[in-house]
């Protein structure tokens, strides 16, 4: 892939595609973290004497209608602070011509018919607007879309910017080129969201570690009894399969419930134990211990998935015990998906982790060893 760190842009127009896609809350952005991971990069071409133009995409809006809800406006306000420079909101993208050292925000590009289908039309528009495309949005690079995708395809040049540089190396750290010992830790609800992850991990790394209602499938798969818990009994066959190619240790204790809102009730047993009317909703001390030891002597740690129901102090235990021996890891770690983001900003390690993920779907399919298409699309655009 061309890279932006190594082209001269200056005087040039530059579209930059990130993922600004942020959780609002009453039109107040509710986690910047994804703002903060792509001011840089926009920083960075303003300093190559770019004139800059960005675009995203924000929450799943109907083609060809603006709504407020999913108006850029709050997203050019912060970016704004974080850039050090006034980041004006463009709403019609047709007419957008900064000066160099300018940046201006294009208006939701999920606003703009033909967006999601990869209209080529819609993506040589785009296209016209720039002598380089930059592909920054590691979040969505798992979209084929007008602005990831067919937009890179007829840019006059298209290249990875800093941010979905830095993310593919971490994923490569972490994962086709880690160091052993290697140790994935995958928690959530269910095996059958994360199947292909469970896979792809399984022939990577040394031991994998399962948490949350995805422990409950392997847990019965083991022959242990599991009460009331969430599990899949549909993919306790597939359990054993994972089992049989690479070591899952289980949990020896858990903490348990009469249900997901008892947790004034929660005790701890040990997993052999485990009565009918009970609910697993995390794991026990003995096994959080056990689970720390290993990330301790992992050279590689991959996070993706919380080990209970960590939104409750009941649950939490479990989740900030991996938290923190990840904190205190000198391996290499990499965290992604959401609910894992959550729990990284619930325990305050996010300082302490190697690299944190912008992506959610884009991080998953990338670990599950599927190509993400606007990433290929640079590959194949690197020589022209
Ligand atoms: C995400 O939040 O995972 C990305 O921004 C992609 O959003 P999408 O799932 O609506 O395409
Ligand atoms: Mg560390």
């Amino acid at each position: 892939m061309k890279l932006m760190t190594e082209l001269d842009l200056k005087g040039r127009r530059v579209l930059i595609r990130e993922d600004l896609n942020v959780p609002l809350r009453e039109g107040a952005i509710t986690n910047d973290a994804r703002l903060r991971a792509a001011a840089p990069s926009i920083k960075q071409a303003l300093a190559q004497g770019a004139a800059v133009m960005v675009m995203s995409h924000l929450g799943r809006p109907i083609e060809g209608e603006w709504s407020e809800e999913a108006s850029l406006a709050p997203i050019a306000k912060r970016l704004s602070e974080l850039v050090g420079r006034d980041v004006l909101l463009a709403k019609d993208w047709h007419s957008v011509a900064p000066l160099p050292g300018d940046v201006v925000l294009l208006e939701n590009v999920r606003f703009n018919v033909g967006e999601s289908a990869n209209d080529a039309g819609l993506a040589s528009g785009y296209a016209s607007l720039c002598d380089v495309f930059v592909m920054d949005a590691f979040g969505t690079a798992h979209r084929a879309q007008a602005s990831t995708h067919g937009v890179a395809k007829s840019a006059a040049v298209a290249c990875a910017g800093p941010l979905l540089a830095a993310e593919l190396t971490a994923l490569e750290r972490a994962l086709t080129s880690a160091k052993s010992p290697m140790i994935a830790i995958v928690g959530g609800s269910k095996v059958s969201t994360k199947l292909e992850v469970l896979d792809n991990l399984s022939q990577r790394c040394d031991s994998l570690i399962v948490g949350g209602g995805i422990a409950n499938t392997f847990l019965a798969a083991a022959g242990y009894p599991i009460g009331k818990s969430l599990h899949e009994p549909d993919l306790i066959a597939t359990a054993r399969r994972l089992m049989d190619h690479v070591e899952i240790p289980l949990p020896i204790d858990v903490v348990v419930a009469p249900g997901i809102d008892a947790g004034r009730r929660a005790t701890i047993k040990l997993a052999a134990e485990v009565a009918e009317e009970d609910m697993i909703l995390d794991v026990g001390p003995q096994t959080a211990t056990q689970i720390a030891d290993r990330v301790r002597e992992a050279a590689t740690i991959l996070w993706n998935g919380p080990l209970g129901v960590f939104e409750q102090d009941a649950f939490a235990a479990g989740t900030r015990v991996l938290a923190e021996a990840i904190a205190a890891s000198e391996g290499f770690s990499l965290a992604g998906g959401g609910d894992t983001l959550a729990a990284i900003d619930q325990f305050g390690i996010a300082d302490q982790v190697s690299y944190i993920s912008t992506g959610g779907g884009a991080f998953l399919e990338y670990v599950e060893g599927k190509t993400l298409p606007a990433v290929a699309v640079l590959a194949d655009r690197a020589s022209d």
